[in-house]
């Protein structure tokens, strides 16, 4: 399943800070993946494009994002989704101090704080954000920290205060002792401060701890014993600050994300029937009064209309669902199903289909590159592909629009109030037109009249007498016989009838 992030939406509007620095590049070993750990997805973004999304409304003057492990790749994403942000390299990973310090450098004369903060920190929202930046800004403090109160800290820096409880230094769990082990209040990785005092610090962070690397966390410490002030913000919401830091925590991450938009959507007026088995990214729009059934998966650009209803068990991509259409067991991509039509069950709907109102793809149908005009049915078992159907038409159970030679496709065009019979192969390129049948099992390789009906199949020959004569002794024979028999004995009731031309 391939999806295309959409881009961070760009605000104009205030900026509440200079810049934003997105940390980046590190490795991200415990994730175990090929994939840099900032391209991980959840939601329906990277956790770089949730960070970016979230710090966009501070409508900074310039971003820069540090890349190092998987640069390449990180860097084409960001020119996909936010092209103005500017990818920093840093060489060589030697912490999350050096990291900032390779940003700021690069950055252009900032006018108003810096952000800085940690690529791997997807639940961010922009509440917490301009909360921090409004804590930073009323205390006059040179850098602020975000802090959260955790019931389990493990692995995270603890925010060690003194007695009268200012902020005096981040102590990585590595490099702490028991009694700041204790603390519960740690470093959500994301600070703000003024750039000049920020770089000042940072040029002075060493790498004398149990990792060898240069700390950001460091830079509190030092401002500190400079009597430089500063101060933590505690979130509203702890949630806000975990990071990501293995595959466990990217999927309790993306858990908790869905359950927000869920939330959403539900306080909106949209109908969720199981919330734990339904799965909305945040990129997605559902209006209210929307059913959503078990086990119904909207990715992308997806948009639900009012009065609609999905699932159970369906995953829409990037696909348009009208006011009261119903999609059931269906799988869609870069599909538009307008309104009051009916998908499913069993449905596959593929990119460039289109569904006019009131139109029915019923089950086992798939169709791709095909526009289906309003009113309009294809019931059961049938392949449409590259194909524009009229209003009001019925295409027979069990067809195909045979729409590849081998090397090029081809396109079918059917007409309005067509009535096309079973087991139809549409050879393309041909056409149907308006008001015309066509016969069961007919191979349609000629275009068709409006109003015409093509009979395209050999006819039926019944060979009397066959089963007796070559299957002798067999159940059927017998059967044969006793058929006979009783038309024999009422011929006026059963008279075999001629063979018909029939056209069904
Ligand atoms: C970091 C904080 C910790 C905090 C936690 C919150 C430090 C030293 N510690 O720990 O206090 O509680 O985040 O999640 O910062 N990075 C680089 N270049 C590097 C190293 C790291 O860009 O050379 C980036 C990473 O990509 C990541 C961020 O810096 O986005 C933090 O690095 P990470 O290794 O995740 O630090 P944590 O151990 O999570
Ligand atoms: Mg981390």
């Amino acid at each position: 399943m391939s999806l295309q992030e959409p881009p961070v939406p760009t605000t104009a509007g205030a900026s509440l800070v200079g810049a934003v620095v997105v940390l980046a590049a590190g490795q991200g070993t415990r994730m175990r993946s090929r994939t840099p750990k900032v391209l991980h997805e959840l939601g329906g973004r990277t956790m770089l494009g949730h960070v970016l999304a979230a710090a966009a409304p501070l409508g900074a003057a310039q971003t820069a994002v540090v890349v190092g492990s998987g640069r390449e790749e990180v860097a084409a994403h960001l020119a996909r989704i936010a092209p103005s942000a500017r990818p920093v390299v840093q060489e060589q990973q030697l912490g999350s101090g050096h990291a900032a310090a390779v940003a700021l450098d690069a950055l252009e004369e900032v006018d108003g704080p810096v952000l800085i903060v940690n690529g791997d920190a997807p639940l961010l929202t922009t509440g917490t954000l301009l909360a921090l930046v409004d804590a930073h800004r009323s205390s006059g403090d040179v850098l602020t920290v975000l802090t959260a109160e955790v019931p389990d800290p493990t692995g995270l820096g603890r925010i060690v205060r003194n007695g009268a409880g200012a902020v005096q230094a981040i102590v990585e769990e590595r490099d702490a002792d028991d009694a700041q082990r204790s603390i519960t209040e740690v470093n959500a990785g994301v600070y703000v401060g003024g750039a000049t005092a920020v770089r000042k610090a940072l040029s002075r962070v060493g790498a004398a701890n149990e990792q060898g690397e240069q700390y950001l966390t460091d830079v509190l410490g030092l401002l500190v014993a400079d009597g430089a002030p500063v101060g933590g913000h505690p979130a509203d919401d702890a949630a806000d600050t975990l990071g990501c830091n293995d595959q466990r925590e990217l999927a309790a991450r993306r858990r908790t994300m869905n359950d927000r938009v869920l939330d959403g959507l539900m306080r909106d007026g949209v109908v969720v029937t199981d919330p734990l088995s339904t799965w909305v990214d945040v990129t997605v729009e559902v209006a209210a009064e929307a059913v959503l059934h078990p086990g119904t998966q909207l990715r992308g650009a997806t948009t639900v209309a009012a009065g609609a209803v999905v699932g159970p068990d369906s995953t829409l991509l990037d696909t348009e669902v009208g006011e009261g259409a119903s999609v059931v067991r269906a799988h869609c991509q870069l599909a538009v199903v307008g309104p009051e039509v009916s998908v499913g069950p069993f449905a596959y709907l593929r990119p460039g289909t289109r569904l006019a109102a009131g139109a029915k793809v019923g089950t086992f149908v798939e169709t791709k590159n095909a526009s289906i005009g309003a009113g309009s049915k294809v019931p059961h078992l049938t392949y449409v592909g590259d194909a524009t159907i009229g209003e009001q038409t019925n295409i027979g159970a069990a067809s195909v629009f045979v729409n590849y030679d081998g090397v090029a496709k081809h396109h079918t065009t059917i007409g309005n109030h067509a009535r096309t019979g079973a087991d139809n192969m549409f050879v393309a390129p041909v056409s149907v037109g308006d008001g015309a049948y066509t016969a069961a099992g007919s191979v349609i390789t000629d275009d068709v009249p409006p109003g015409a009906m093509a009979v395209a199949r050999a006819h039926q020959r019944n060979v009397a007498g066959w089963v007796e004569k070559r299957r002798p002794g067999t159940a059927a024979a017998a059967a044969a016989a006793a058929a006979e028999a009783r038309a024999g004995d009422h011929p006026a009731d059963d008279a075999p009838g001629e063979s018909s031309e029939g056209t069904r």
